[in-house]
């Protein structure tokens, strides 16, 4: 390795690819597969696409979560920053990220396999249009989320806040 090219920022660089990687598929499913899956013509058929889409994407997000969690924690070490958590005003885009993070990982290595999956063909047998409706206005809320953190971690970072 060069001696610009040390741990820290090879760490830096995971990190970033793996949240590009998570967010923006996310972010894809949000703003893109979502609102074209709500044009299909039977409500049954929606929730069966939707399944099929955020299943395969899901598989992958577990990997990147995983990474950027790894990767964000190792960081946090290596910069001995763990005080920072002491100072959420200074701070916040801390915070955001482990709160985003602490979330997903709930939903997709917990509440998912779990309940949601269940939850989710029970509720869609039931009422196709409004579970649509619902999941939608949550996918909306995480990557409005989503995206406000990553501008502040980048901030942060950078000395901007
Ligand atoms: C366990 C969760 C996480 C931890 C502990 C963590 C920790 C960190 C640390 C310590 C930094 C370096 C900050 C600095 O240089 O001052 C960082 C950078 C960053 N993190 Fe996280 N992070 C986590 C999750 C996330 C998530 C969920 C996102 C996206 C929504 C994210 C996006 C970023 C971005 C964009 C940077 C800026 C990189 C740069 O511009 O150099 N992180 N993170």
């Amino acid at each position: 390795m060069t001696p610009a090219m040390d741990e820290f920022t090879l760490l830096r660089a995971i990190h970033v690819a793996s949240v590009v990687h998570w967010i923006g598929g996310v972010w894809f499913v949000t703003f893109v597969v979502l609102p074209a899956v709500r044009r299909f013509a039977e409500p049954a058929r929606r929730v069966a696409f939707f399944e099929e889409v955020e299943g395969r994407f899901a598989f992958q997000a577990r990997l990147s979560t995983l990474a950027a969690g790894i990767s964000g924690f190792w960081l946090t070490w290596r910069m001995e920053a763990f005080d920072r958590f002491l100072d959420p005003g200074r701070f916040w885009f801390m915070h955001a990220m482990v709160a985003l993070w602490a979330i997903f990982t709930l939903v997709l290595f917990v509440l998912e396999p779990l309940l949601l999956h269940r939850w989710f063909s029970a509720r869609a047998a039931r009422d196709p249009e409004g579970t649509m409706a619902l999941v939608l206005r949550l996918h909306r809320v995480l990557s409005s989320a989503a995206l406000v953190t990553v501008a502040g971690a980048v901030l942060g970072a950078h000395g901007g806040l």
